[in-house]
C-alpha cells in the first residue's frame, strides 16, 4: 500500500505525554503515514523512503482535534433565541423543542445532507474525530433514523434520548422515561456506542437525578457506554451521577461544588471533565476555572457541543482560544484537552496523539506553533490534512 511522508513541520505536537508538559513537542521530526495510521515517526534526516512526499512547509502540525461533544443532526434555526439571550433572557432549554419540530419535519436526505456539510466544516477547522448525539427526534423512529444517519459518518454515536421531555409527554413524565428506556433504547442500541442524559434540576425540561439514573442503567444494561450533561445551568447532582455509574464523560461542569471537583479528581482515570466553553459564550454564562480543576488532578476535554440552541460553533480553534482566555489553560494545556484529553473521554488510545501505531490524522497550522491557536483567535489557521 502506499506510504507518504511528511516533511517539513516547523513543531510536531505530538501529545503523546512523552515531555512535562504532555505535548511531546518535537522539531525537526518527519512522520510517515501508511494506510490511515503512522508506521514511522522521527528526525527528518533519518526518514525512510516513501511513496509520496508532502512538505508542510515550516507549518506546525498537532493530531487532528477531537470534537467529543456535539449535536450535529438537526434542522431548522433558532438565531432569534441567541439574540433574545444576547439581549438578556436566559437559557433553560426550552428552545429545544423548536429544533425538535423542524427535525421531525426533515426529510432523512435534508438530515444526512445538514450532518455531511457540519462534519466537512469542523474538518476543514482541523477537527478528525466528531462524536453526533441524537435527541432532537424523541420519538423512536426519529431517533432511531438519526442515529442511523449519525452512523454512516461517524463511529462515536450517543443515543441521547432523553435530552428533554417532548411536548406529547409533559403531562406524564414516568411515560417518557419509560419509552426511551424500553422502546427507543431497543431502536436506538444497533446504532450507538454511547447514552447520554441532560440531568438538570434547573430546568423543567430536562431529567432529574432519578431519571437521569434509570436512562444511563438501562442504556448500560443495554450495552451502551455513558456520557452525562451535568451541572449546566447551576449546581446539580449531574457530576455525581457520572462519576458514581463510572461514566465515560460529564460534560459541561459549568457550575461545580468542591465534592464535585474532589468526586472528579479521585474518578480522573474513569472519568472525563469535558468543558464546553463555547456554550458559556453562547449563554452568557460563567466559565468554570480548568486551571483549578486541572491543578485539583482533575481529567480535562474540551469540545465545542456544536448544537442549534447554546453554542452553534463548530470551532475546535474557538473553544481552544476561549479556554485559554477565559478559563485559565495554558496554549498547550488547552490544545492537549482538545486531543488526547477528548480521545480519553471517549476511550480512544487511537486517536488525540501522533505515535506509531496510532491514527495519522494530522491537522496543519498556518502558523510555526500551536500557540497561536489561541494567540491568532478567529483567523483560520487549522485544517486538517489531506494525504
Ligand atoms: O448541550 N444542554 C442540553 N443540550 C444542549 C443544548 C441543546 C439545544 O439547546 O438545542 C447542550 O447545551
Ligand atoms: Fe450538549
Amino acid at each position: 500500500m502506499a506510504s507518504t511522508v511528511v516533511t517539513g513541520i516547523g513543531e510536531l505536537v505530538t501529545c503523546d505525554g512523552s515531555t512535562p508538559d504532555l505535548l511531546g513537542v518535537r522539531t525537526d521530526a518527519a512522520v510517515v503515514v501508511e494506510d490511515g495510521y503512522a508506521a514511522w515517526l522521527g528526525p527528518a534526516s533519518k526518514a525512510p523512503a516513501a511513496d509520496h512526499r508532502v512538505d508542510v512547509g515550516g507549518r506546525a502540525v498537532l493530531p487532528g482535534f477531537v470534537d467529543s461533544h456535539a449535536h450535529l443532526v438537526f434542522a431548522g434555526d433558532r438565531g432569534e433565541e441567541f439574540a433574545a439571550r444576547m439581549a438578556g433572557a436566559r437559557y433553560d432549554g426550552g428552545g429545544i423543542g423548536v429544533s425538535v419540530a423542524a427535525t421531525r419535519a426533515a426529510s432523512d436526505e435534508e438530515l444526512r445532507s445538514l450532518l455531511t456539510a457540519r462534519i466537512a466544516e469542523m474538518r476543514a477547522q482541523g477537527t478528525t474525530t466528531v462524536e453526533v448525539k441524537s435527541g432532537y427526534g424523541l420519538t423512536v423512529q426519529d431517533e432511531a433514523r438519526a442515529l442511523r444517519v449519525a452512523s454512516e459518518l461517524t463511529d462515536e454515536t450517543t443515543f441521547l434520548g432523553a435530552h428533554v421531555v417532548p411536548p406529547e409527554y409533559t403531562g406524564d413524565r414516568a411515560a417518557y422515561v419509560e419509552l426511551v428506556t424500553g422502546p427507543m433504547l431497543e431502536a436506538a442500541r444497533p446504532h450507538a456506542r454511547w447514552v447520554d442524559v441532560f440531568c438538570e434540576p434547573h430546568s423543567a425540561h430536562a431529567f432529574t437525578e432519578d431519571e437521569a439514573r434509570a436512562v444511563l442503567t438501562a442504556g448500560r444494561d443495554a450495552g451502551l457506554e455513558l456520557r452525562v450533561h451535568g451541572n449546566q445551568l447551576g449546581h446539580g447532582p449531574g457530576v455525581q451521577l457520572a462519576v458514581e455509574l463510572g461514566a465515560a464523560s460529564v460534560d459541561h461542569c459549568t457550575y461545580l461544588s468542591e465534592a464535585d471537583v474532589d468526586a472528579l479528581a479521585s474518578a480522573a482515570d474513569t472519568t472525563v471533565a469535558t468543558l464546553l466553553p463555547g456554550v458559556e459564550f453562547s449563554t452568557r454564562s460563567p466559565y468554570p476555572d480548568a486551571a483549578a480543576l486541572l491543578r485539583a488532578g482533575v481529567s480535562l476535554a474540551l469540545a465545542t457541543d456544536c448544537n442549534p440552541g447554546t453554542c452553534y460553533s463548530s470551532s475546535m480553534p474557538f473553544v481552544i482560544a476561549l479556554s485559554v482566555r477565559e478559563m485559565g489553560l495554558t496554549p498547550g494545556q488547552a490544545v492537549y484537552a482538545a486531543t488526547a484529553g477528548s480521545a480519553k473521554s471517549l476511550r480512544r488510545t487511537d486517536i488525540g496523539r501522533i505515535a506509531v501505531g496510532a491514527r495519522a490524522d494530522l491537522t496543519v497550522l498556518d502558523a510555526p506553533s500551536h500557540v497561536h491557536l489561541s494567540y491568532r483567535a478567529g483567523v483560520p489557521i487549522a485544517r486538517a490534512l489531506d494525504l
